[in-house]
Parts: structure tokens; C-alpha cells; sequence
């Protein structure tokens, strides 16, 4: 064991780094499961960034007008522009409904119909019967879903005798000859390095968001699980599918959700004009967040945009009326007060196309297992390491999420990897020896940022990184854009080899911190960019002007994205399950989208 750290070990069954929705529904599942569970997370856990969520879950409940899960699964495989994985579709559409039923029984205040049962919206490309109407099918705690959810999950996770390590830091995974058998962690504030052993480590860390200048995301969301898998040899799975939400709050990026069009709020350009009717004629407002913020984006670029600048879009609420704000959208009433300065009962919302969601991150099973495909098989699977929600590529997203799908996927993915963690690891399995080389080679990586004395300032270069993303890999791209996004994320990436860091000491150390965060957001920011440079066609989220169209032929299948300690990015590929799980439902065969 290193001389210069004093390590304090843990034995645990099972290990969950993150205790956002996904986080925290595994930690609840696997304590309640009977396994000795802890919880590790960086933040407060009721503080995750899943607190944000503000429009809902998705469960074809069928509380306010006919619904089937199977029409769900139909727009999400649509919605993903038919790069999602149909079985895991198929499951996590299946699955909702007891899930969200389960939840409601844990405690989550649902707002609810006349009849008391669980209220749901209308959301973007969310229909009935296959595309012929509109489903109200998004399950909401007026417009603080996300926040309900978190606070009733770690009630339960407690009330299940789940152990919680809070503002812990992880550093990174131990790994012995391909298995995962736990992680090192800092704990913040005293600075003491812990050594968790774990038979499964789930890795629920949430996106990179804040890989970008503008997103909606949390300062903290910095990709850590995926940084910690790529270290670990591990690749990352269609990383070149970032979504923009089209209603980010101009200047400050804050999200207004989209239960807001789904309450009947909708966009005008400079000329006053419902624009959306153009693009997307049936489903206008509530077509499919890539299809909107492109439309944003082109309405801007073409000179239609609002404001002095004309680069922004308005969102028109004050139609709806003060009792429909006050019980339905009551939270972002109240940032766009704080962050616009607009009463929305009487001005419209300056909006525009914000980053919000990473459809890639590491390659799992539905059952939640990490796999590391190779070209004998797709499915090999990386044994004690787990990951779900926004850190994982299922892929029941695809090319393009569709909104509330996500507290749908951190739900369903949390409680199946919980289930199968139970079938993995019997209660009390005795650990084996640390891997002494592993743990080694972590604390060689810490003291080396630690105690870098080079000329680059960190924060400086995460500005860097973050405006080079939203430059060159942003709604639009093209070679010209990608191939200088390319050079510079690696200059960028060379430049944190010649890092300064002035504090030294590892209690609250802030600057030690954020470094560490910052090298999980540039290999997540260099396998966005390489992946997008690769992919040489138009599809969901990514689209490329020189490539405009969907080119199935050659590019219905997955990136898979290796990087080396020296960035440079070695593209493979996985195939696109097109089959489904069971003979309840029909495999959706490929088309043209029309919204
Ligand atoms: O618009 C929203 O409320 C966000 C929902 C989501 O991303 O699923």
C-alpha cells in the first residue's frame, strides 16, 4: 500500500458511485435486496443533478386517455432515429409502468387527475396508436419531478439501512485482470484517501454536460464514471449524440422544461410566426428535441432570431393563465423571474438551444452489466462493473432522447440493475486481496496532478474546452468544423500535461477537485469529437451539413470509442439491435422520420 497515504478500506457487497434518480433507485433496490450497500457520491444526495428534472417520466399508464407501452416503444425507437436498441426499448417501455406504480407507492407526490390518479402530459414525439395522435403520457410532479423523485428515493435508501459516503470524490476503479473489484475515493473534506471493495461496483455518475460552455446540466456533471471507465480500458458507445433542448434560458442556460409546450406554451420567430408549424406540420411545438432546436438554429442562422442580437427564440406562455402556471409549471415561473426578469403571464421567455443530455457514454446489457464488445463478441461482459442512467449507452436513446425518457431510463435501469445484482452476489461473499499494482497506479495519477508545477492553469483550460465544444461540436457540424474541434480539444488535451496546480493540501481542495473532473471532461470531450468527425452522415442529434442524410447502409450501427492515455481515439463499432425481447411486440423496421 502506498507509505505517503493512510487508506481506509471497506468491505462492501456491492458499491454505487453517484446518488442521483438512477443512483439512488439501485442503492435502494440493492439494499432492499438484502446486500451490504454503499453509496459514494460527490454530492449531497437529494443535490444530484437529478433534482433539475423538472417535466416527468414517461409510463404509458393510460391515466388521461388510451395509451399502450408498445406505442411508447414505437417513438422511442423513432425518436431515436433507429439507432436504439430495440430489446432494451422494449424493456424499459414494458418495465415503466410497474416502475412508476412502485414509485408512487414509495411516496412521490404525483400531482394527479380529478380522479386522483397520477397526472400526465403531453411530451415531444410522444404519440398514440404509432404516430396518429398526441399522448399524454409523461407522469408529473407539477414541474418538479426530478426533485420529488430524489427526496422519496433516499428516504427509502435509508429506511433500507443503505450506507452513504457523502462528498466523496471517486478517483478511479480498481481493476484486477479485467475485473472490477471496487474504487478509491477522497473523502472531501478531511482529504483521507478510502478503499471500497465491492463484488459489483455501478457506476451512476450521470453525462459531461459541462464539457460545454452553455448547458443545462449541474456544475458537477463532469462525466466522472465514463472518465473512470475509459482509464480502466473500458470504451465509450456513440458519443458523438449530444442533445441540445430547445429551451434553455438565453444567457444563463437554465432549463424550461418542455411540460411547458406540452401545456401549450409554443415558439415564435423575429416575425412573430409559430415557425415550428413548418418543420414539423403535426406535431409542430412537440416534435422531437432534435428536430426543434435544428429548426431554432435555422430560423436563427437565417435572420429570424429575437433580441438586438436576433440569437434567441421566444417561448410563449402567457396564454395559459395564472392557475394553469401556478399548479402546473410553478418552478419555471420562477426561474424565469430570477433569470430573464420575465413574468410569464405576461412576456415571453427568451429561449434558446442549450446542451442538456449525453445519448452516449459506456456500453451496457439491459440488465445494467458494463460490456467491452470485441470483434469475436458484442455483449463481453466486464465482470463486477455496472453502470446505468445518463453515464451509460444502453442504447435505449439512440441517436436523440426524447423528453422524459431519461428519469424513465435512471428508474427502470436503477431497479433492473439492482435485481440482477441480487442474482450475482450472495450477501457476505468474503473480498479477495486488493490489487496492490492497481492502487499503485491510482495514487500516481492523483499525486501527479497534485503536485504538477507546469504553466496551465486548469480553469483556464476547461474555459478552453468548453467553448471549443460549443463552437465546433454544437447543433450543426461539418468537416471543416469537426476537423478544428478535433485539433484543438487535443491541444487543449496536451496542454493538461503541463497543468499548475497552486494548492497542494487535500482537505476542501477545490482546485484538486475540479482537475480531476476537468481530465474526465477532455477524454469525453476528445471521443465526442472523434466520434463525430467519423460519423459521416445525419442522424437524430448529429447533423452534419456536408452529410445530411440518414445513411442506413452504412451507418446503422454503434461507435465505440477506445482512448489511450496519449488521446489519441481508436474507432469500432457494435451493431444496432434491431429484434425485440419477447414475441409481445413487432420489431420496428427502419424509415424516414416525419414529425
Ligand atoms: O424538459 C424537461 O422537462 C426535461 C425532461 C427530460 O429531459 O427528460
Amino acid at each position: 500500500m502506498n507509505k505517503d497515504y493512510e487508506i481506509i478500506e471497506h468491505e462492501y457487497d456491492v458499491l454505487v458511485v453517484g446518488a442521483g434518480g438512477a443512483g439512488l433507485r439501485a442503492t435502494l433496490g440493492m439494499a432492499a435486496e438484502g446486500l451490504k450497500t454503499a453509496c459514494i457520491t460527490k454530492v449531497f444526495p437529494t443535490r444530484s443533478h437529478t433534482v433539475a428534472a423538472q417535466g416527468g417520466m414517461s409510463a404509458a399508464l393510460g391515466n388521461m386517455g388510451k395509451d399502450d407501452w408498445r406505442w411508447h416503444m414505437y417513438d422511442t425507437i423513432k425518436g431515436s432515429d433507429w439507432l436504439g436498441d430495440q430489446d432494451a426499448i422494449e424493456y424499459m417501455c414494458k418495465e415503466a409502468i410497474p416502475s412508476v406504480i412502485e414509485l408512487e407507492h414509495y411516496g412521490v407526490p404525483f400531482s394527479r387527475t380529478e380522479a386522483g390518479k397520477i397526472y400526465q402530459r403531453p411530451f415531444g414525439g410522444m404519440t398514440t396508436n404509432y404516430g396518429e395522435g398526441t399522448a399524454q403520457r409523461t407522469c408529473a410532479a407539477a414541474d418538479r419531478t426530478g426533485h420529488s423523485i430524489l427526496h422519496t428515493l433516499y428516504q427509502q435508501s435509508l429506511k433500507h439501512e443503505a450506507e452513504f459516503f457523502i462528498e466523496y470524490f471517486a478517483i478511479d476503479l480498481v481493476m484486477d485482470n479485467g475485473i472490477c473489484t471496487g474504487v478509491v475515493a477522497i473523502d472531501l473534506s478531511s482529504g483521507k484517501l478510502h478503499l471500497f471493495k465491492g463484488h459489483v461496483t455501478l457506476l451512476a455518475t450521470g453525462g459531461y454536460g459541462r464539457a460545454y460552455f452553455s448547458a443545462t446540466s449541474a456544475h458537477t456533471c463532469t462525466g466522472d464514471g465514463s472518465g473512470m471507465a475509459q482509464r480502466a480500458g473500458i470504451p465509450l458507445q456513440d458519443m458523438e449524440f449530444t442533445q441540445f433542448h430547445p429551451t434553455g434560458i438565453y444567457g444563463a442556460g437554465c432549463l424550461i422544461t418542455e411540460g411547458s409546450r406540452g401545456e401549450g406554451g409554443y415558439l415564435t420567430n423575429s416575425d412573430g410566426e409559430r415557425f415550428m408549424e413548418r418543420y414539423a406540420p403535426n406535431a409542430k411545438d412537440l416534435a422531437s428535441r432534435d428536430v426543434v432546436s435544428r429548426s431554432m438554429t435555422i430560423e436563427i442562422n437565417e435572420g429570424r432570431g429575437v433580441g438586438k442580437e436576433k440569437d434567441h427564440i421566444e417561448l410563449h406562455l402567457e396564454h395559459l393563465g395564472q392557475d394553469v402556471i401556478n399548479e402546473k409549471l410553478p418552478g419555471i415561473a420562477e426561474s424565469a423571474r430570477i433569470f430573464a426578469g420575465v413574468d410569464v403571464t405576461k412576456a415571453p421567455i427568451p429561449v434558446i438551444p442549450t446542451v442538456h443530455y449525453n445519448m452516449g457514454g459506456i456500453p451496457t446489457n439491459y440488465h445494467g452489466e458494463v460490456v467491452n464488445p470485441t470483434s469475436e463478441d458484442d455483449e463481453k461482459i466486464v465482470p463486477g462493473l455496472m453502470a446505468i442512467g445518463e453515464t451509460a449507452c444502453v442504447s435505449v436513446h439512440g441517436a436523440n432522447r426524447l423528453g422524459s425518457n431519461s428519469l424513465l431510463d435512471l428508474i427502470v435501469f436503477g431497479r433492473a440493475a439492482a435485481k440482477k445484482a441480487a442474482k450475482l452476489v450472495k450477501p457476505g461473499t468474503k473480498h479477495s486481496n486488493v490489487n496492490k499494482q492497481a492502487i499503485d497506479k491510482i495514487i500516481g495519477r492523483l499525486d501527479k496532478i497534485r503536485y504538477s508545477s507546469g504553466k496551465n492553469l486548469p480553469s483556464q483550460l476547461r474555459l478552453n474546452l468548453q467553448k471549443e465544444m460549443q463552437k465546433n461540436v454544437a447543433v450543426f457540424r461539418s468537416e471543416k468544423t469537426l476537423e478544428e474541434g478535433r485539433k484543438n480539444i487535443h491541444s487543449i488535451y496536451k496542454d493538461f500535461s503541463d497543468i499548475n496546480l497552486s494548492d497542494k493540501s487535500l482537505k476542501w481542495n477545490t482546485e484538486l477537485l475540479e482537475t480531476l473532473e476537468l481530465e474526465n471532461l477532455l477524454t469525453q470531450g476528445i471521443a465526442s469529437v472523434e466520434s463525430a468527425y467519423n460519423r459521416k452522415e445525419s442522424r437524430g442529434a448529429h447533423a452534419r451539413d456536408d452529410y445530411p442524410d440518414r445513411n442506413d447502409n452504412e451507418w446503422m450501427k454503434h461507435t465505440i470509442a477506445s482512448i489511450n492515455d496519449d488521446g489519441i481515439v481508436d474507432i469500432n463499432y457494435r451493431k444496432v439491435i434491431l429484434t425485440t425481447l419477447t414475441d409481445e411486440v413487432e420489431a420496428v423496421p427502419p424509415k424516414k422520420r416525419v414529425y
